[in-house]
């Protein structure tokens, strides 16, 4: 027992939407085809949300019901809720805010945060502060994006990457050493001409040109975010490793932001992790952006072992990019 309190996860929820886009039926909506997609990326299939009206947080309430039944949490008791998204379901209000009315936390405030592929790791790292500090008791942070929202169809280099989903996960304190023991967050803003949203924003507002030019869906240099993911990702993957003195043998798991499997290889060699502790799920739900960290947790939850030192890396828009270690807090069976 120590006296410090951290930040533990004491439980996973997930959801994923129910079609399932195959590289074959984007066969035919551009010219590429199932060889060049798994080689290229390691996907074969993404899920699409699809339903007049349903946005983010409708994947949100469903990972976040999950997560309070799993946790028997009354949503009462949830002090705080915050949304990692790239796609809120407005500009504002917060995807959070509507997420709180839908599953009845009556008493928690709550917030979106924009990290784009590490939005995750950035709620992450802001909610365990408000547990570690003592404020709160239950914070849950949700990573959550409908890609298909800002995909454009008829562009090969990106439709075949993205797909929606939503992750949770609910943190508490924790005494036993468990918990949240370090992280690293960076983020360079002069990443903005490989991959962004042209327009839509207060900087170019939508009009009728802007719809007509394509520039609502997500533009991405790939070959060139590609090569910084693989330097940044794995750079805080090994840092992060150098100065809590892990070394492989230590490390139980790798849970790497899935963007493309071979992004993932490059920092499990830098890290000198073995692929049987990297897990991946990139084949199934393709990058969901923020909510491919806890989508790979809630896929892999009842492999953990508590006190399994993970590490969990991402690389993402803006430009974003961290590392996390956790110490795993609880067997699931
Ligand atoms: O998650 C947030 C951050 N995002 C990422 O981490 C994504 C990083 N980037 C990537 O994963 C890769 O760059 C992509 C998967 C997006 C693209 O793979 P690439 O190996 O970098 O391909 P490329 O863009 O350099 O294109 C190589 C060739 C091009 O043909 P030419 O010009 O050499 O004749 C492309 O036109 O592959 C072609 N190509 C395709 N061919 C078949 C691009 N997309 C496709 C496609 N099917 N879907």
């Amino acid at each position: 027992m120590s006296n410090k309190i951290r930040a533990a996860i004491t439980g996973v929820g997930g959801y994923v939407p129910e079609y399932v886009l195959t590289n074959k039926e984007l066969e035919g909506f551009v010219e590429t085809n199932d060889d060049w997609i798994t080689s290229r990326t390691g996907i074969k299939e993404r899920r699409i949300l699809k339903g007049e009206g349903l946005g983010t947080s409708h994947m949100c309430e469903k990972a976040v019901k999950e997560l309070l039944a799993k946790t028997n949490t009354d949503p009462k008791e949830v002090d705080m809720i915050l949304c990692a998204t790239a796609t809120p379901d407005f500009i504002f209000p917060a995807t959070a805010n509507l997420v709180c009315d839908m599953i009845g936390a009556s008493n928690a405030f709550s917030f979106d945060l924009q990290a784009a592929c590490s939005g995750f790791l950035y709620g992450l790292v802001t909610g365990a502060q408000f547990i570690e500090t003592g404020k709160y008791k239950k914070v849950i942070v949700i990573g959550a994006d409908k890609m298909s929202s800002i995909i454009d169809y008829q562009d090969r280099k990106t439709c075949i990457i993205f797909g929606d989903g939503a992750g949770a996960v609910m943190l508490e304190p924790s005494t036993d050493e468990t918990g949240l023991q370090d992280s690293i967050l960076r983020t360079d803003g002069a990443g903005l001409p490989y991959l962004h949203l042209k327009a839509g924003g207060s900087r170019r507002p939508s009009s009728i040109e802007t719809v007509q030019n394509r520039e609502h869906y997500v533009f991405q240099e790939g070959a060139t975010v590609f090569k910084f993911a693989v330097t940044n990702m794995a750079g805080v993957s090994a840092e992060i490793m150098e100065r809590n003195n892990l070394t492989a043998d230590d490390v139980a798991y790798l849970v790497p932001h899935q963007a493309n499997r071979r992004i993932i290889d490059a920092t499990a060699e830098r890290m000198g992790v073995g692929s049987e502790k990297v897990l991946i799920n990139i084949g199934k739900y393709g990058n969901t952006t923020a909510a491919t960290i806890p989508l790979v947790l809630w896929d892999f939850e009842k492999k953990f072992k508590k006190g399994d030192n993970i590490i969990m890396a991402a690389f993402g828009g803006g430009f974003t990019w961290g590392a996390c270690y956790l110490k795993w807090s609880y067997n699931s069976n």
